[in-house]
């Protein structure tokens, strides 16, 4: 039998960094063989960011400050810093040293976790362990892709979707099982490496003229096949958690869902009885974002004072692996 847990772990503070640079649709008008209204309707994004300089620790880093500005948390308090990533600075060091020390968490360890479009979920679930048992106070989640530095411009299938940015949220204990995390249920599944992956740069194919000449190191997605796992994935999974909590769609305040096609999110939506205005949506302005869809969604959402205490989230996510996931929350912050 699961051991009773001493604590849940909450939300308590959120944080976030978009760079100024924008690449909205017309500028892929002229540089692919595409339009606006193509790019408008199958995919609903207008626009996304662009890390000119530095690599995803500037967006990782930023996030943090941001959060810890705005909800005046100091530095030496984090315990640990969780960045979910698929564009870390370099293999080594993890992008989470490279935090710590621009923060100055001269306290905390940390580490990168890789879980591509679900990273921000799985990274969710790790540090909520850590906080459950009791042993830290104070773990940061940060979610970070600077996705333009493996996308192929020239690629009309995928380069319209991604964009660079990142989020971070603070957990932290507490003793009322009412807030905070209540539920998740994750998967992997590997037979997705076909139609999504990056063959080029790792230990498999480390980087050569050839890998370079072959594009290797850029995503390469069959977005047709891609598609139609993620719908189900993401509706499937989500529902899921909504039986296994005996929650109907009425009782949901929100669904936070990753952000890689509108008709995706819409599909999920619609099979969870959500209408759009219980959807957090910013996939028009950002893109794809990888790690940071969900966790933006949220600090944008809090900002504009759309989520209250006692509100139940349902985040949901679909991604390379194939990784995906549902996880409950209840907003525990005023
Ligand atoms: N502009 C104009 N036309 C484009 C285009 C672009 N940027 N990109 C592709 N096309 C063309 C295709 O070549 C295809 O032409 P063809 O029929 O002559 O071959 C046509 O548009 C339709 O392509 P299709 O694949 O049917 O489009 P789609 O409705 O599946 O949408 C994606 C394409 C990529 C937007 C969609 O498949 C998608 O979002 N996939 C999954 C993304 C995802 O969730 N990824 C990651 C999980 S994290």
């Amino acid at each position: 039998m699961a051991q009773e847990k001493k604590y849940n772990a909450i939300i308590t503070a959120v944080g976030m960094y978009f760079p100024d640079k924008v690449f909205d649709n017309k500028y892929f008008e002229s540089i692919i063989d595409t339009n606006e209204e193509w790019i408008l309707t199958r995919t609903g994004i207008r626009e996304r960011r662009i890390l000119e300089n530095g690599g995803t620790s500037v967006l990782a880093t930023n996030a943090a400050l941001d959060l810890m500005q705005k909800h005046n948390i100091k530095a030496e308090e984090i315990d640990c810093i969780i960045v979910a990533t698929v564009t870390p600075d370099m293999f080594f060091p993890p992008t989470a040293c490279l935090v710590q020390k621009r923060i100055g968490a001269v306290n905390a360890w940390g580490f990168d976790l890789e879980a591509a479009c679900s990273g921000f979920l799985f990274a969710f679930q790790t540090g909520s362990g850590l906080i459950e048992s009791g042993q830290y106070k104070k773990v940061m989640i940060i979610g970070a892709d600077k996705m333009s530095s493996i996308t192929d411009y020239t690629d009309r299938n995928n380069c319209i979707l991604f964009g660079d940015g990142g989020a971070a949220v603070l957990l932290e204990p507490i003793e009322d099982k009412n807030f905070g995390l209540q539920d998740s249920i994750l998967h992997v599944d590997g037979s997705g490496e076909v139609a999504l992956h990056m063959k080029g740069g790792g230990s498999l194919n480390p980087p050569s003229h050839e890998t370079v000449d072959k594009k290797m190191h850029y995503i390469y997605q069959d977005g047709k096949a891609v598609f139609k796992v993620a719908v189900k994935g993401m509706a499937d999974v989500s529902v899921e958690l909504m039986q296994k909590n005996n929650l109907k769609s009425e009782d949901i305040a929100y669904l936070v869902p990753h952000q890689a096609n509108m008709r995706i999110i819409d599909a999920t939506a619609e099979r969870m009885g959500l209408s759009r205005d219980k959807v957090m949506i910013n996939i028009d302005r950002y893109g794809n974002t990888t790690a940071a869809t969900i966790p933006s969604c949220l600090v944008e959402y809090y900002r504009a004072g759309k989520i209250k205490k006692g509100d139940k989230l349902i985040l949901s996510a679909f991604g390379a692996g194939y990784t995906w996931g549902a996880t409950y929350i209840v907003w525990a912050i005023d």
